[in-house]
This record gives structure tokens, sequence and C-alpha cells, in this order.
């Protein structure tokens, strides 16, 4: 049986792909900081293996990648992130070379380069295309739960404050990124491959707001946000400044209609169609409803 260690798996798209990757059959170890954390004990005992280490730690990603067959390579936006990346590859060419590297990217807006999270993604995609190693690299666009960071405004007052302006995305359900993963992770012919997943269609904020509505069967307006204000309110919530920055520039490509594209990469590796915004309001409508 094959085992898969997991960097990330603890986050956003991990917790989706780890319990999927458990079903499927595979082996899993998570790497993890802190392996009491809720989350890892809940991993542990779906039968992950959860194993301490850190990405700024290269002892602790040899240990963990000691006889691997695939490792999946999530990484969380800091300024970071492009030298953990690079890290990670060093460490998978030192202790696991002949294993399955896969890396989550990001699809970004156009022209790609001009802000720091499309930047750091597409070096790292650059530095494990020419690692040598074996690779599949996917990359899909804003998550749809990403939206439940702005239910307090929903619940609030009905209104769904967004810095997207007018423009519209082919927005992503998480849960179709982690079936994606868990595709590649679990069959073959996917090596040197790189998959941009997007939902079925662009839509705007006015469409999510209508969709949010008929879930929760509360009238939800979208509530255009300046992007400066947008930084102000993720600063006030507690996310570090470049963060805060990194964010607002790639909202502001979204909302200038920089990727309106939509790609077939889910339906190529799964054996569904991405889900809808309808199905995500529908499945995450109490998120957005007073308990
Ligand atoms: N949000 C979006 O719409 C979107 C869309 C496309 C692509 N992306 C990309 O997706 C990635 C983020 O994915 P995500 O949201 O699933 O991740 P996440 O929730 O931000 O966190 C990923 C995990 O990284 C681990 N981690 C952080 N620092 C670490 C360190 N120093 N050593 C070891 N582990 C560390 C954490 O595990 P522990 O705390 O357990 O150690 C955490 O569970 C980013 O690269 C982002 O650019 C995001």
């Amino acid at each position: 049986m094959a085992m898969t260690l997991v960097i990330g798996g603890t986050g956003n798209v991990g917790q989706v792909v780890v319990p999927g990757l458990l079903a499927a059959g595979q082996q899993v170890r998570v790497l993890t900081r802190d392996p009491t954390s809720e989350v890892a004990r809940s991993q542990a005992e779906a039968g992950a293996a959860m194993v301490h280490g850190d990405l700024d730690d290269g002892a602790s990603l040899d240990a963990a990648l000691d006889g691997v067959d695939k490792v999946l390579v999530i990484t969380t936006p800091t300024p970071q992130q492009k030298e953990q990346a690079l890290a990670v590859i060093e460490a998978v060419k030192r202790s696991a070379p002949d294993a399955h590297f896969v890396r989550l990217s990001a699809m970004a807006p156009e022209p790609e380069l001009d802000f720091e999270l499309g930047r750091q993604h597409h070096e790292i995609d650059q530095a494990i295309k020419s690692s040598g190693l074996r690779w599949t690299i996917l990359r899909p666009t804003f998550f749809m739960q990403n939206l439940i960071g702005a239910a307090g405004g929903v619940i609030a007052d009905g209104n769904l404050y967004q810095p997207f302006k007018d423009g519209i995305l082919p927005m992503i359900d998480i849960r179709d990124t982690a079936d994606s993963f868990v595709a590649v992770l679990t069959g073959d012919g996917h090596e040197g491959k790189t998959y941009k997943l997007t939902g079925k269609e662009a839509i705007g904020m006015d469409r999510v707001a209508q969709a949010l509505s008929k879930a929760t069967g509360n009238h939800v307006t979208y509530v255009a946000v300046p992007t400066e204000a947008a930084e102000q309110s993720f600063i006030e919530a507690g996310y570090p400044e470049w963060v805060a920055h990194a964010f607002c520039e790639l909202f502001e490509g979204f909302a200038n209609n920089g990727l309106t594209r939509v790609s077939d990469g889910v339906e190529q590796l799964t054996d569904h169609s991405p889900r809808t915004v309808d199905d995500f309001a529908t499945d995450f409508g109490e998120f957005f409803q007073a308990s």
C-alpha cells in the first residue's frame, strides 16, 4: 500500500484531502507542528500517522519523508512561503528522490507575476519543474469556502461584504480541489502535468448573494467594499499586514476580471463536474445563519 506524506494536511484543503486518501485505502502520514491539536488528534483517530515537524527544520522533513512513495505539499501564504517550499523540494531530493511530488499551487489573475502571491507560486512551480523529481501541480482558483469569512456581515445585517467590485471569477468549491488531489494521489498518468482547477462558470458576488438568499431563506445583498477597507478589515481580524496586503492585491486582480476563464481540470481528474455556488450555499448555508 502506498505511503503518502501530506505537508499542510491539517489546513483548509488538507482537512478534506486526508479523509479522502484514507477512504481510498492509502497509508497517510501528516506533518504538523502540533500533533496535539484538535484537527491532528481527529486525523490520528481516523487512521493517519501524525508526525511532528516544521518546514523550517530540514531534519524533521527528512525524518517525515522516510519511506514515502508520494508527498503532497501544501504551504501557507506567508513571506516565507517560497523558501519553505524550496526547502521541501531539497528535502525530497535528499530523502525520498523517487517519491511523486504533488503540489498545491494557485491559478491567479493575469498577468500573474504582478503580485506577490502569484510570483511566489510561479517561482515554486518553476523550481519543482526543474528539480529532476517526479511532479504534478494543481492550480485551483479562489475557494468558495473563503466566503465563510464574510458570514458575520451576512448574519449581522444581511450584507455580503467583499472587495470584488463587479468582477466575475470561476471560484471553486474546496471539496472539488480535494477530490482532484485524491485522484492524482491514487491514480496513474499524472506525472509532469499541471492541472488548472476552476468551478463551472465565472460568477460575481451578486450571484453568490442570490445563492445564499435561496439557501438560507434570508435576503442577502452584495456590498462592494473598497480594496483598502478590505485590507484594513483583514488586519483588524488579526492577519499580518503582509498577508492582508497580498490577499488584497489578488482580489484587486479578480475584481478587474483578471481571471474569468473556466478550466476542465476537475472533470479531467474526477468522476464528477465541479460543484456550483448553489451546492456550496446549500451545504454551508448554516454558517451564514444565526444559530
Ligand atoms: N484560499 C484560496 O482561495 C486558495 C486558492 C488557490 C490556492 N491557494 C493556496 O493554497 C495554499 C494554502 O492552502 P490551505 O488554505 O489549505 O492551507 P492553510 O490552511 O493555510 O494551512 C496549511 C497548513 O500548513 C501548516 N504549516 C504552516 N506553517 C508550517 C510550518 N512552518 N511547518 C509545517 N507546517 C506548517 C499548518 O499545519 P500545522 O498548523 O498543523 O503545523 C497548516 O495546517 C496557499 O499556498 C495558497 O496560496 C489558496
